[in-house]
């Protein structure tokens, strides 16, 4: 790269920086939310008639309540039974293709066959439902900050009097160890702790999996992800969300739209209970999860590294006046203080880097300052042409 397009990528880069305005010196967020936070289950409970002012979206983002019909579109579904499996005359290459097509033209698929044991989801999910079923009292002493956003939440984004979003959730680390504070998870139910350990372990070698593959479909040899996310010393953590019966689901949006800002996420949705919508073009697909299955998406940390082959889609969640939902999301993201940048591999003169270094400690200060807000997070950190 010459020189002059280095200096105009780290002012680029400095702007950046000065446009979180509350970040603290040391890069990270203020320890206070900037009002009370209220729980979502709280205002569940109490029978509310209408829906606080906090939580009615502007009329454009509000979800469109059409019924989809049987036959409507979902995601690609992927089975990855015998991928990887050595076995003479494995259908690898379809499987690859597959998934190939998925990450250029989705950025979402559902995979079944993925290796994570079925009862081992199942018990992961259920414990954290009994989890949100406690009072909220008995979990306010898990109570997060802006500063790492770890523990029991209810919102994303510092920004004072933003709209919120109806749910609750729970952040926690699982790698890398260093950050893996047991006294940072929950104690109750007595089971979570152990489930969860285990549940992250076997998502972790989904990913580790999913990670050759996207890199082999480039072309480039099959770990050259993993390295660029930094081998060993990946970031993985957990968000439980926990959205509430809301009593005007027309008028506000479960988790508002975003793209993942992390490198690639493995979600768990609830077994009984729509809600995740993708955005495909200029509409929304209500995913239907196939029983058992994971929905994999790619965060913008792997379009970025991809250099936009693989694409970061926008979702949201919808909620509903009949039954609360609960899903899991298992982020798995570069290591956080090295530089990610478009893979030298895949940029050219006639293909240039579409994106300039940055960590991803940076990058997601985005998010966490400005909350959900579809895909201007990615859009505005191309580089200057
Ligand atoms: C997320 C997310 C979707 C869901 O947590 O980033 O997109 O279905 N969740 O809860
Ligand atoms: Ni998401």
């Amino acid at each position: 790269m010459c020189k002059s397009n280095r200096s105009k990528q780290n002012k680029k880069m400095n702007k950046n920086k000065k446009d979180v305005k509350i970040e603290t010196e040391k890069g990270s967020l203020m320890d206070e939310w900037p009002e009370p936070i209220v729980r979502v289950q709280s205002l569940a409970e109490s029978n509310l008639s209408s829906l606080p002012d906090r939580y009615i979206k502007p009329a454009s983002q509000r979800p469109t309540m059409t019924e989809d019909a049987p036959t409507a579109t979902n995601i690609p579904i992927i089975d990855l039974e015998g991928l990887f499996s050595g076995e003479e005359g494995s259908s690898d290459d379809v499987i690859m293709a597959k998934i190939s097509e998925a990450c250029r033209e989705w950025g979402f698929f559902q995979v079944v066959n993925h290796g994570v044991r079925p009862e081992l989801m199942d018990a992961a999910r259920e414990n954290w439902r009994e989890f949100f079923h406690l009072p909220v009292n008995a979990k306010e002493t898990y109570s997060n900050s802006p500063r790492t956003y770890e523990g029991y939440g209810s919102r994303l984004g510092v920004e004072k009097g933003a709209i919120l979003d109806w749910s609750d959730y729970y952040y926690l680390h699982h790698l890398p160890p260093r950050l893996k504070d047991f006294n940072k998870w929950p104690s109750f139910p007595p089971t979570i702790k152990e489930v969860i350990d285990e549940y992250g372990k076997e998502v972790v070698q989904l990913c580790e999996r999913i990670m050759r593959v996207l890199s082999s479909n480039l072309g480039l040899r099959e770990d050259k992800f993993q390295e660029a996310f930094g081998g060993k010393n990946i970031g993985a953590c957990l968000r439980v969300n926990y959205y509430p019966k809301c009593p005007r689901p027309e008028l506000a949006l479960g988790l508002s739209s975003h793209s993942d800002p992390g490198g690639m996420t493995i979600l768990l949705p609830d077994d009984q209970v729509i809600g995740l919508q993708v955005r495909k073009d200029d509409t929304w697909i209500t995913v239907k999860p196939h029983p058992h299955a994971f929905i994999v998406n790619i965060g913008d940390q792997i379009q970025i590294l991809s250099n936009s082959t693989y694409k970061s889609v926008e979702h949201r969640v919808i909620v509903n006046s009949e039954k609360e939902r609960v899903s899991l999301a298992f982020f798995y993201n570069p290591k956080s203080d090295i530089p990610i940048q478009p893979l030298q591999e895949l940029v050219s003169t006639h293909n240039p880097p579409l994106y300039p270094p940055m960590t991803f400690d940076q990058y997601r200060l985005f998010i966490r300052t400005q909350g959900p807000r579809g895909k201007s997070h990615v859009e505005s950190h191309v580089s200057p042409r």
